[in-house]
């Protein structure tokens, strides 16, 4: 095995060192290309070959399917464990022990108030206004209320730092979503788990008391543990890079949000639910809506398939599926949607033009069901996958300030007009 690669640019080579992951994973370090060959640049337009850090947060193999946090695997953890351990092994690098959770759940429940001035700026927006709009502006706003930059070298200020993090952002999603109602805002509870408390801030109401079904606790808990971290996905570079300027934490997860909020990244559980109430209300026909996700002239794509990383499965659609099925039967819901999401699963699957470019149902393609089943509404989906993420968010960004990172900044390659003169406008 060679150390060194070689690059031949106009006929001169040069060398660049390799560098290998723990997983065997092969890079050429091109730090200093530019430098020795006095201007070449690499081009590789939506990063597709391009690792942007190293990371020990998040393993993923697409080829194989597999997703580990931390050295985790994802069945393991979705079966054993529950959404803030897990979150805090991914922000911290180790499970923690019964002391250090205690502590953390304790310091993210002390941080859960809001700043009451932030419902004025709710007050600002539109009823019907998107919630991840909502969301993205109210987290940005929260630096108006703590506007201190943590000094990230201080291990105590960054806990506290990640603590308000995980625990101010589910109350703005919650707000998000009472804005839409026009209901009254929830707080927090501190008597109950962070699950627990996401589900009864977005579902009580004053006038009834809110019981919550150890079913759909679970159901959530695991659901968001397959959302925690998806190594560099667009989310996730946003915050990294947005984070890399110096900007604080809550203002790169704000960028994050805006990010996720976009139908070919984190958008897409809302867009499934939106494509499969389309097919339903147009009659169920699976190979029409197949045959238009095919046709080059047609801008349409089936939401919830492919994947920039995955070419084999998204492995956590196959425990969302099986979620899915049994979220349904435990709360005895018979959702019409589902069969023809299984339908239009069957069908692709079976499809040349699915098999040719290894296009698989990816995360977002049942996780809308689930969530659907727990009375969450469509417009929220994508808020439940940023409550989901926000520990990988936080992991990231922590990571590469501690690495040391230098600011984000790619290059380009110009292919505009050459040098002109300015034409006077009496003479164009
Ligand atoms: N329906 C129909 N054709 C598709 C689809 C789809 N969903 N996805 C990819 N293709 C085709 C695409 O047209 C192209 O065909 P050709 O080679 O003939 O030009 C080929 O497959 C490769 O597609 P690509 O767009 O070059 O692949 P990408 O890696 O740039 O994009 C993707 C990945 C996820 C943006 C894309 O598959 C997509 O738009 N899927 C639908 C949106 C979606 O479900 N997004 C959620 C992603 S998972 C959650 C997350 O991590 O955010």
């Amino acid at each position: 095995m060679s150390d060194i690669a070689i690059l031949e640019v106009d006929g001169k080579k040069y060398e660049f060192p390799i560098i290998r992951g723990t997983e065997g994973e092969v890079a050429i370090d091109l730090k200093t290309l530019r430098g020795v060959t006095g201007g070449v640049i690499t081009l590789d337009p939506g990063f597709k070959n391009t690792g942007s850090c190293v990371s020990a947060i998040t393993f993923l193999d697409g080829e194989k399917g597999i997703l580990r946090y931390r050295g985790y695997g994802l069945e393991d953890l979705a079966t054993n464990s529950n959404f803030l351990e897990v979150t805090y092994l991914t922000i911290f690098g180790e499970l923690p022990t019964k002391k250090e959770f205690k502590r953390f759940e304790e310091t993210i429940k002390s941080n859960s108030m809001v700043n009451e001035e932030m419902k004025d700026i709710i007050d600002g927006f539109p009823k019907n206004a998107h919630p991840m709009g909502i969301l993205s502006s109210l987290t940005s706003a929260l630096t108006a209320f703590d506007p201190k930059s943590v000094n990230v070298e201080d291990e105590e200020e960054m806990f506290q730092a990640i603590c308000k993090t995980m625990s101010k952002i589910p109350v703005l999603a919650a707000w998000a979503h009472k804005k839409n109602l026009g209901h009254p805002m929830n707080y927090s509870n501190n008597n109950l788990s962070y699950i627990e408390n996401v589900l009864e801030m977005l579902f009580k109401i004053p006038t009834e008391s809110y019981k919550l079904s150890p079913k759909v606790v679970n159901a959530l808990d695991q659901l968001l543990i397959l959302h925690i971290d998806h190594e560099q996905n667009c989310s996730t570079s946003t915050v990294r890079i947005v984070g890399s300027a110096h900007a604080g934490l809550f203002a790169s997860i704000a960028a994050g949000v805006s990010a996720l909020w976009g139908p070919l990244h984190g958008g897409a559980n809302q867009a499934v639910i939106e494509m499969l109430k389309d097919i339903q209300k147009d009659g169920g026909d699976v190979e029409k809506y197949i045959l238009k996700a095919k046709d080059k002239n047609d801008p349409f794509r089936l939401m919830g398939f492919g994947h920039r990383v995955y070419k084999n499965f998204d492995p956590r659609a196959k425990i969302i599926k099986k979620a899915a099925d049994e979220v349904l039967e435990d709360l005895g819901i018979d959702d019409p949607i589902l069969d023809i999401a299984k339908r239009l699963e069957e069908t692709a699957l079976k499809d040349a033009y699915f098999v040719k470019r290894k296009l698989y149902p990816n995360v977002d393609f049942y996780s809308g069901i689930i969530y659907r089943a727990l009375g969450i509404p469509t417009k929220m989906f994508t808020v439940m996958f940023a409550i989901g993420r926000l520990p990988g968010w936080i992991a990231q960004w922590r990571e590469m300030r501690l690495n040391k990172e230098p600011i984000g900044r790619p290059r380009q390659l110009y292919i505009g007009e050459n040098q002109r003169s300015f034409v006077a406008m009496s003479e164009r």
